[in-house]
């Protein structure tokens, strides 16, 4: 069983052992919970708590849609998630090596990756079997985890740099099917953290071998930062964020060209105030140079 499986394994158990200290304000520890996390296994490697996903909060913030577009949203986002899906479990299509890894990216800030990254969550943890693990892979700009009230918690970068075990940094939701891994704490260096074997070797831990278990990557903008670059080097696949009608052809061709030659590339188009048609969706391969459309929605 993997590092994750078994992580989130303890989390349920833990949970399930009553008096677990739930929403975002709850600070984990106290004895009690201590017995509960020995009694389930592992007292040391699962201090985590369970976020409570505030959805007005985050409607608020601009990141969910307003109620009466809801039901368009979850339409376009099930587009979206199909072929990303397919892709990992090579359903229809070749299967992609890591395709279960996916960076959401963009070229330049504003365009809709945070946006993306946790809609895509959320429509993506419904299917059937599957789960998701976001991770807020924006460690300079951590928006996700500042939302969700775990900006000062350990995460990525401390178990990159600190060793600290995946199982601690990772939190259970409130939402069945959907768990999270916090920035962690800002480091001066970043790039090379990311950069760095450990990472390499945290992310294929959180890829393991189970393509049905998702981990989809918030990130930060590639023509702005070489962090975001280390990131894409290590997953499977990429969708790249463009927002309609403000981000110019030339940058979103500067964007795909710090990706490595060949590497699976999927474009949404964000914001388009124009209806959606057959062009809104393309995947892209670096292999194949020039975009193909891959969705008639
Ligand atoms: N599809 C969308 N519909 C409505 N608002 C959006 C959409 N995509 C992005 N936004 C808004 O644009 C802003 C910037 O998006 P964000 O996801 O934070 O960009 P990035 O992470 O790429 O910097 C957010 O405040 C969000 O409210
Ligand atoms: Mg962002």
């Amino acid at each position: 069983m993997s590092v994750i499986e078994n992580a989130i394994k303890r989390l349920q158990a833990a949970r399930a052992g009553a008096a677990f200290a739930r929403g975002t304000a709850g600070a984990s520890g106290g004895a009690a919970r201590r017995r509960e996390l020995a009694a389930a296994g592992n007292a040391a490697a699962a201090p985590t708590r369970t976020i409570v996903i505030n959805h007005d909060a985050l409607r608020i913030a601009g990141l969910v849609p307003p109620s009466h577009q809801e039901r368009e949203l979850a339409r376009q986002f099930r587009h979206i998630k199909r072929p990303l899906i397919n892709n990992a479990l090579g359903r229809g299509v070749p299967r992609l090596a890591h395709g279960n890894l996916i960076m959401v990216a963009s070229a330049v800030p504003g365009e809709g990756k945070t946006f993306t990254s946790l809609n895509l969550a959320f429509s993506m943890r419904l299917e059937e079997d599957m789960s998701v693990l976001l991770v807020d892979g924006d460690v300079v700009n951590p928006r996700v985890s500042r939302i969700l009230g775990v900006e000062n918690e350990p995460g990525l970068l401390e178990v990159v740099r600190d060793n600290v075990p995946l199982g601690a940094a990772i939190h259970a939701t409130d939402v069945p099917g959907l768990s999270f891994l916090p920035a962690g704490r800002p480091d001066a260096n970043p790039t090379e953290l990311l950069a760095s074997v450990r990472m390499s070797e945290v992310v294929a831990q959180l890829g393991g071998h189970d393509p049905t278990r998702l981990v989809l990557f918030d990130s930060a903008p590639l023509l702005l930062t070489t962090e975001s670059h280390a990131l894409a080097h290590l997953v499977g696949q990429i969708l790249l964020v463009v927002r309609a009608d403000l981000t110019a052809q030339q940058v979103v061709l500067a964007a795909l060209e710090t990706l490595e030659e060949g590497k699976p590339v999927s474009l949404v188009l964000n914001q388009s105030m124009k209806p959606p048609h057959a062009e809104y969706y393309y995947q892209y391969s670096g292999n194949a140079g020039t975009p193909k459309n891959a969705s008639g929605a």
